[in-house]
Order: structure tokens, then C-alpha cells, then sequence
């Protein structure tokens, strides 16, 4: 079954190179990123995992946890760190979870068989503090995912999450962004005073973080 935005995450408890993990437990009041990668010992997966522990102060600042997972054992995972600090120069430093029988892929339907039987996708959950799924991503195996842009992402979640706005295409952080249609122009008067209208619909204030 697919995982659709506003589903509660799946809980589970499994191994990880950091030890158990029971993820909800685990997350506690932080944001969460569950991401899968096809399998240890491959090239784009080495470069991703290291892009990711070099990012730590970036998921640190905006409260995040990452949590990566293939469908490798505990042992290869931990013998290919070793290969993703010497090819990115950054060791990991987030768990990754090992998932042989598939429980944890399965759960969040990370194994698209037409891809391929027996290997995950790409795939990223973007998890709120409310355990909430705020959203997914699907990328294939030969594409290395731009986790600058899954940091840009979480940024406009966590805009829209903590004001009555929402981000415009290609929103950046410190960009101006949109006001909810739901609020009148009176109560927007109110939250963004000085806001500027463009149309009815579309109302643009500045970035409220
Ligand atoms: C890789 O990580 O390089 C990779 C993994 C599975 C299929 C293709 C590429």
C-alpha cells in the first residue's frame, strides 16, 4: 500500500548502524526523514549517503532527523562506511537502517517491483513532528537525489506549517511568499500588514521566518 500525504508514518523498530531504532520513539518532537537507497557497495548510493552526513548542521538547524535504509544486512552497512568517508571525506552520522526481510520497505512501499523486484527506490518521507507524512519523493536508482533541494522543501514546510502562507514555484528562503487564500484581506491586513495584492488570489508578503 502506498503512503499518502497526511498518513501517520508506519512505526517500526530495527536495526540500524546506530543501534535499535524504534522510529517514532526515535523522532520524538523532531521532523524526520526516512529516505531508501537501492544497496551498499554502489556508486550513486555512496555519494548520497556521504552528501547527507556532510548536510548535519543544515538538518541540525531546522530540527531534523535523518534515517536512511536499504534492504542490506547490519555488517555491509557497516563495512561500507568505511567506502563513503573515503569517497566523500564525511563518515556517517546519521542511522541506516538495515531491513533484510523487507518489513520496513514494505511498510512504506519503498520496493516498486517494476522497478525492480527485489531492490528499494529512491525513496524520501518528509515526516512532521505530528508524525504526519508531509511528503514524498520518488526517484529512480540511476538518479543521485539534490538533497539541497529536499533542504529547500523542509523549509517551505516548516514556513507553511508555522504561518498562514504558503511558497511560490521556485521559493527560496528569504523570498517573498504567498498568503493563504482562506484569510480575507482584513485578517492578512492583520498577520502581514503593508501586504502586497496582485490579484484577489494572490497575495505576497515577506518571508516570515
Ligand atoms: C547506485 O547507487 O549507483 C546504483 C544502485 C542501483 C542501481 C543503479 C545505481
Amino acid at each position: 500500500m502506498s503512503i499518502r500525504l497526511g498518513d501517520t508514518a508506519p512505526d517500526f523498530t530495527a536495526e540500524s548502524t546506530a543501534g535499535t531504532i524504534s522510529f517514532h520513539d526515535y523522532l520524538g518532537d523532531s521532523w524526520g526523514v526516512l529516505f531508501s537507497h537501492p544497496a551498499d557497495f554502489t556508486p550513486v548510493c555512496t555519494t548520497e549517503l556521504g552528501t547527507v552526513a556532510a548536510l548535519k548542521d543544515e538538518w541540525e538547524k531546522r530540527n531534523v532527523k535523518v534515517v536512511g535504509l536499504s534492504v542490506d544486512s547490519l555488517e555491509d552497512h557497516n563495512a561500507w562506511a568505511g567506502d563513503i568517508k573515503d569517497v566523500t571525506g564525511c563518515a556517517l552520522n546519521f542511522p541506516l537502517l538495515a531491513d533484510p526481510d523487507r518489513a520496513v520497505a514494505n511498510a512504506y512501499g519503498m520496493i516498486h517491483p517494476n522497478a525492480d523486484a527485489t531492490f528499494t527506490v529512491r525513496s524520501v518521507f518528509v515526516i512532521g513532528p505530528d508524525k504526519k507524512v508531509k511528503l514524498t519523493l520518488t526517484y529512480p536508482a540511476a538518479t543521485g537525489r539534490n538533497f539541497d533541494e529536499l533542504l529547500r522543501v523542509i523549509d517551505s514546510l516548516q514556513r507553511t506549517s508555522q504561518h498562514k502562507v504558503a511558497t511560490p514555484a521556485n521559493w527560496n528562503p528569504g523570498d517573498d511568499v504567498i498568503i493563504v487564500p482562506s484569510l480575507s484581506d482584513e485578517e492578512a491586513g492583520k498577520l502581514f500588514p503593508g501586504f502586497e495584492k496582485i490579484k484577489p488570489y494572490l497575495r505576497k508578503t515577506s518571508d516570515p521566518a
